[in-house]
């Protein structure tokens, strides 16, 4: 069995990006490898969220993952700061990460370059922090999008010169977890590639049917099709592939059809769309509210997480430490 592992920084709700593009594979992989799912609130500190914030947000992860269908009996749902043996790790990889490594990484001069104000050392370090998140549990496998690719590279890189400085080969090389055929990206409502928090267009899981609703009604369209089967504008695409992943194939071809005559209404399609969104939704925003009022259940999961990530983690800390020479 494959160990497997991702983390996820705690910033607010999950949306259908995140969904399509991640969880629902994580819901499948837990089947079949040793998935670790952790919450990334070390991570997060880079901008100094207030205490409240980073609980609810944690809090949150948590509760909609479980929501998704993260079985916490099949995988290790965990919250980063249980396990501290992952803040020593990236201490002792730290020793042996260089300056100029560090600088050089697109993340960080992308940081410099966007908030100046704020260039502190764990966003420098956030690479070895990654680093040690992957290595703790010997992860063979990181699903990662294109943003994250340098990062576990970087994972390799320390792996690697940890292994040649102690002369030992401990740490192993983790690959990148290629979704294939399953990497979905969802697009944006304001005719943009990518749904995101950030950039304000996404629908998220924990949305009331009437925002949903609000959100596809005002979702950018064109003047509609001037000939036969014409090739779909970036934002009329975007809606069709939302569609694909929430409506039946029937609705699909319908609407399809009436694009390539020319018959199509937009409204028509968004309502349908918003309709077939609040269904696909609905099951999955029932349970985080069920969850949400249910403290003690979500105790005992982030406990059970805690000792599960401890038990793999406590022991590669302390085979490190071996190695080191204390
Ligand atoms: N850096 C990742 C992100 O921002 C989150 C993350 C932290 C992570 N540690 C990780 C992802 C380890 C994979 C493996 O998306």
């Amino acid at each position: 069995m494959e160990i497997v592992l991702s983390g996820i920084r705690p910033t607010g709700n999950l949306h259908l990006g995140n969904y399509f593009g991640a969880v629902k594979n994580f819901v499948k992989m837990q089947e079949e490898n040793h998935c670790f799912f952790f919450i990334a609130d070390y991570h997060s500190l880079t901008t100094h969220p207030n205490p409240k914030d980073l609980q609810k947000n944690v809090n949150t992860i948590l509760v909609e993952y479980l929501a998704s269908g993260i079985d916490p009996q099949k995988a290790t749902l965990y919250v980063q700061s249980d396990i501290p043996q992952t803040a020593e790790l990236y201490l002792f990889l730290n020793m042996n990460a260089y300056l100029g490594e560090l600088e050089r990484c697109a993340s960080f001069k992308e940081k410099v370059r966007n908030h100046q104000d704020n260039v502190n050392a764990g966003l420098l370090t956030y690479p070895s922090l990654m680093a040690a998140d992957i290595l703790i549990h010997h992860a063979d496998k990181v699903p990662v999008g294109k943003d994250q690719q340098q990062h576990l590279e970087m994972t390799r890189v320390f792996a690697a010169r940890f292994n040649r400085i102690y002369g030992v080969s401990y740490f192993k090389e983790p690959q990148a977890f290629n979704f294939g055929q399953n990497l979905v990206k969802i697009p944006g409502l304001d005719g943009s590639t990518k749904m995101g928090k950030s950039e304000g267009n996404a629908i998220y899981l924990a949305d009331e049917p009437d925002v949903i609703r609000k959100k596809v009604m005002k979702a950018k369209t064109d003047m509609g099709p001037k000939e036969p089967n014409a090739e779909k504008p970036q934002e009329i695409a975007n809606l069709f592939t939302i569609m694909q992943h929430v409506s039946s194939p029937e609705v699909y071809q319908y609407f399809d059809q009436k694009y390539n005559d020319c018959s199509i209404r937009y409204g028509d399609l968004k309502k349908q769309l918003a309709e077939d969104i609040v269904l696909f939704c609905q099951p999955i925003r029932e349970k985080i509210q069920d969850l949400e009022k249910n403290t003690p259940y979500l105790q005992k999961i982030r406990q059970t997480g805690k000792e599960k990530a401890t038990q793999s983690a406590q022991k590669t800390i302390e085979e490190i430490r071996h190695i080191i020479g204390f």
